[in-house]
């Protein structure tokens, strides 16, 4: 399995904050107002559908040939690593979940919008809540081919601090960032 923002290497033993947080509302920037919670059990299917549908190595066809993802291994993988690992928050519109960030120790290690929703906030309303909870700094990885989401974090303070390759049986090239308190642009 590949790493971050992608299928990942389970991590070892990071404590899932059990506590119950007070949903809050926040505004988008289209004036839409979504809901942001910690993911329940019962959010798993939502919160796969969303992923699935905004992951963006489902955009390129050579990587979904290879690694033959499945919505079954997709389900058993958010819940037995992603919600597992991770602290998960989700963008609630309604009753539909539009975004989801999971957040590790000091990683975003997903952070996905529907690809109805992108484009109109609900990212960087996802990005601020992550430097709030993790406000000594943060890492996040990303393919270098996507320039949507390298351009989302680097106008958003994120330096790059390594280029690379995903792990087997990924093997496709990434980039390493680092936000830092203070970094983020005027
Ligand atoms: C990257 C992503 C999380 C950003 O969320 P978002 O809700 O679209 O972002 P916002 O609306 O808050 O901000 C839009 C910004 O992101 C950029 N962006 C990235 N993808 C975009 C998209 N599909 N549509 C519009 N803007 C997009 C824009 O350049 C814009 O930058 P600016 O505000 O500096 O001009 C989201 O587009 C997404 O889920 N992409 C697919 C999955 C992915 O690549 N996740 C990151 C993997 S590491």
């Amino acid at each position: 399995m590949g790493h971050l923002c992608r299928r990942r290497v389970p991590a070892r033993g990071i404590a899932v904050d059990p506590q119950p947080l007070v949903p809050r509302r926040s505004k988008v920037e289209n004036g839409a107002v979504a809901e942001f919670r910690r993911a329940r059990p019962e959010d798993l299917e939502a919160a796969v559908a969303v992923w699935e549908r905004a992951r963006w190595d489902a955009r390129q066809p050579h990587m979904v040939e290879r690694m033959q993802y499945t919505h079954e291994g997709n389900l058993q993988h958010f819940r037995d690593v992603v919600m597992r690992d991770c602290e998960v928050w989700l963008a609630v519109e309604g009753d539909v979940v539009v975004g989801l960030l999971a957040l590790g120790p000091r990683k975003v290690d997903q952070l996905h919008v529907d690809p109805g929703w992108q484009g109109r906030g609900v990212g960087t309303l996802l990005m601020d809540r992550a430097k709030a909870l993790r406000p000594d700094g943060l890492t996040v990885f990303t393919f270098q081919g996507n320039q949507e989401a390298r351009a989302f974090y680097e106008s958003r303070g994120f330096r790059v601090v390594r280029l690379g390759m995903s792990p087997p049986p990924e093997n496709e090239p990434d980039v390493e960032y680092a936000w830092e308190p203070g970094a983020d642009p005027s």
